[in-house]
């Protein structure tokens, strides 16, 4: 067992590799070819400098906001990320309770181990389910009716990944879930499990399920095909938010996947304020990949993102101790943005801007 406290999400990352399968390690914190994005991600919050205010009388800090129009209690918001039963017995139920725990939003994969119904019944709101496109409309469109009538309140469509992008770590250790464990909301569907192939059997899943001509049709078709609201994840560039928007999605996500893309793709804080500057009038703008310091959060904010989504943390928290890791990881988070306002002079979300930057 650990004695050392876990103080950061760095602290999470090295329990959780020292308690994990190593595969299951790999899977969760790998990414495509020779990681470089991945790298740059995190890199590039740290060389992001503050210029930080003085004696600007920073009372109490309040960090709530909203994210198209729902009310969460910091800008903070649990990522869609698969297979959660690889982290911990309970998987999504226990991400989903970290989530209303703290206040904020989570965002059901797709590819979760746990069926949605069961996940959004204990999932507080607001709740949003991210969709792959797979080849076959009359799957993708059962996902999405399941998801409305599970109440999940946006449908967050993911556009990097038309292919898997190659993790040759998941190659080398031949990826594949543990028996008994699927792709729950797949399942009933018959894409509940991997080919049975060599090599990563995610990468042979996605080559066999995803639709890999995605175009801006999808998006319209999508749009058309439900109530929620499409908030579009994985766009890199200011014109490809722009036309989002333009087709109808309230909100985007700059993000590369975390790096499991493309590799070589520029790290989320370095195209940020471009998609800021080309769609901010038109959708919400969140942003992922590489936040590990409550800091980096404020980064975020100060480029113009409304909020930003963690990934690989929830899952180290979760792989360390269940739904308890996971929300202490939410509430390092969170003190670290309380830090970092007081420290910068901002008392509320909207003191925090480019000036932080400007010498
Ligand atoms: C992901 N991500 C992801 N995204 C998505 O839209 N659907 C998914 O099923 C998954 N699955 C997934 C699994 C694992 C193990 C990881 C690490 C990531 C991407 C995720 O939503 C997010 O974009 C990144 O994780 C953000 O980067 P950080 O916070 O992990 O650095
Ligand atoms: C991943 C897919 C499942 O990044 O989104 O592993």
């Amino acid at each position: 067992m650990h004695s050392e406290p876990l103080l950061n999400v760095a602290d999470y990352a090295r329990a959780a590799r020292s308690k994990l399968p190593k595969p299951v390690c790999d899977y969760f914190e790998g990414g495509a070819l020779d990681e470089v994005t991945l790298r740059e991600n995190t890199a590039g919050w740290e060389r992001l400098k503050l210029y930080y205010r003085v004696l600007a009388g920073v009372g109490r800090r309040d960090m709530t906001t909203t994210v198209l129009g729902q009310s969460i209690s910091m800008p903070i918001v649990v990522a869609p990320t698969a297979f959660h039963k690889l982290a911990c017995e309970l998987g999504e139920i226990a991400a989903a309770k970290a989530a209303k725990a703290a206040g904020t939003l989570f965002i059901l994969s797709s590819l979760s181990n746990t069926a949605m119904e069961r996940v959004f019944a204990e999932a507080a709101s607001p709740r949003w389910f991210q969709l792959y496109i797979y080849k076959d409309r009359a799957i993708t469109l059962d996902l999405v009716q399941r998801a409305e009538a599970a109440g999940a309140e946006a449908i967050v469509l993911t556009v990097d990944a038309p292919g898997l992008g190659t993790r040759e770590r998941d190659a080398r250790n031949s990826f594949r879930l543990p028996d008994g464990v699927a792709v729950e909301n797949l399942a009933p569907l018959g894409k509940g499990a991997f080919p049975d192939v060599s090599g990563s059997g995610l990468a042979a899943y996605v080559r066999a399920n995803f639709k890999e001509d995605l175009g801006f049709d999808d998006l319209d078709w999508l749009c058309r095909s439900t109530r929620l609201p499409i908030v579009v994840k994985g766009v890199c560039r200011g014109d490809d938010a722009r036309r989002a928007a333009e087709h109808g999605a309230k909100a985007v996500v700059v993000s590369n996947h975390g790096g499991r893309q493309l590799d070589t793709a520029p790290a989320t804080c370095e195209v940020l304020p471009q998609v800021v500057d080309a769609a901010g009038d038109f959708c919400e703008i969140y942003v992922d990949g590489g936040i590990r310091r409550g800091s980096d959060v404020l980064k975020a904010i100060a480029l113009g993102a409304r909020a930003v989504l963690v990934g690989r943390p929830i899952l180290w928290g979760l792989g360390v101790a269940g739904e308890q890791g996971a929300g202490q990881v939410l509430e390092i988070l969170r003190r670290e943005l309380d830090e970092a306002m007081l420290l910068c002079g901002c008392t509320k979300l909207d003191d925090i801007g480019r000036w932080l930057f400007e010498p």
